[in-house]
């Protein structure tokens, strides 16, 4: 293939991009999007603060934005959030107890539904493990309505949408020797092991000097896929630049390649311009929107090179 979403669909797989519903009226942004891409997630338009604003009033606008742009132009969709610590609005966090996990749920239920048929994966839940060595739950408003809240989403989420593959996503549970990548796979072992609807774990891999590409990464992935789920690359950005950059891409998409249950790759974000860190140069365009040798590395990599 000659672009990213043709070469990784020639292996079976997804390319995507977290996109902005506000930068789709930037023409080069368009353009890089339409031609390199086959899947979106929204960066925010589907988080909780976006989606219900005030408390079961729901708007949708932003996100259908993304969504009709993705549709007309044959791309499928990751739904990105729907319960999660952060990004809540505030009648949320002013929430606790059993409101919040009525609340909650309605949220995952109309979202969902709204979106119902539409979705190809859900990060139902997003980044609900502590960080360090402690393997332990993220202490949180939803984590503190009892320990459950994460399989009551995910059951939640597939009553309303039981077409859409329902993942759990987190961030530093790409080195396979970390406490909190072990927590999480162990979840979802007996997620899996007691019949709770998860079919995904999404790995958001930002790497950077203080967690950068771990060399058991694929360890990682197919250790997660032999637990009958698939994986995936959910929020993938690189700090770094030139040739080590282009490394590190090459030995994700190979990865990824390697693990027959890693169904995609997403970037989080299309130029250096577009990416939430505020400095660095972590995506594959640079902000005139020319290919780098990250571009190049992966490209390669999914061909097969
Ligand atoms: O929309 C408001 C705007 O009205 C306001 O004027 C402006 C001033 O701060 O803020 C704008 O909202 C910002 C929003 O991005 C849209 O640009 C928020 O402040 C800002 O916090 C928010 O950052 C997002 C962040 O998630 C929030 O947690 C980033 O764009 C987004 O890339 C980032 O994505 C997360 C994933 O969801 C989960 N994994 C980690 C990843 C990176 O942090």
């Amino acid at each position: 293939g000659t672009t990213l979403g043709a070469s990784a669909a020639e292996k079976g797989r997804y390319f995507g991009a977290a996109v902005a519903a506000h930068k789709l009226s930037d023409a080069t942004y368009v353009g890089i999007l339409n031609r390199e891409f086959n899947s979106v997630t929204p960066e925010n338009e589907m988080k909780w603060d976006a989606t219900e604003p005030s408390q079961g009033q729901f708007t949708f606008a932003n996100a259908d934005r993304i969504v009709n742009h993705a549709r007309a132009n044959g791309m499928q969709v990751r739904g990105h959030a729907l319960a999660w610590h952060s990004q809540q609005p505030g009648w949320a966090q002013n929430l606790s107890g059993s409101a919040l996990r009525q609340a909650m749920v309605n949220h995952v239920t109309q979202v969902a539904t709204y979106y119902r048929g539409k979705i190809h994966s859900w990060d139902v839940v997003n980044e609900a493990f502590a960080d360090g060595g402690s393997g332990a739950r993220r202490d949180s408003n939803l984590q503190r309505t009892g320990n459950d809240w994460i399989e009551v989403a995910f059951r939640a989420a597939r009553a309303a949408d039981p077409t859409a593959k329902l993942c759990y996503n987190d961030y530093n549970t790409d080195d396979w020797s970390h406490a909190k990548t072990q927590a999480v796979y162990n979840m979802v072992r007996d997620f899996k092991a007691r019949g709770v609807p998860i079919d995904c774990v999404g790995l958001q891999s930002h790497f950077n000097s203080a967690s950068p590409y771990p060399g058991n990464y694929r360890t990682t992935l197919s250790s997660f896929a032999a637990l009958g789920v698939d994986v995936q690359i959910t929020e993938l950005d690189i700090e770094g630049s030139g040739d080590s950059q282009a490394t590190a891409y090459r030995n994700v998409a190979n990865d990824c390649l390697a693990v027959a249950r890693c169904t995609g790759i997403t970037v989080w974000g299309i130029r250096d311009t577009d990416s939430w860190r505020a400095s660095g140069t972590p995506l594959l365009f640079d902000g005139s929107g020319n290919k780098k040798p990250a571009y190049t590395a992966t490209l390669d990599a999914l061909n097969g090179g």
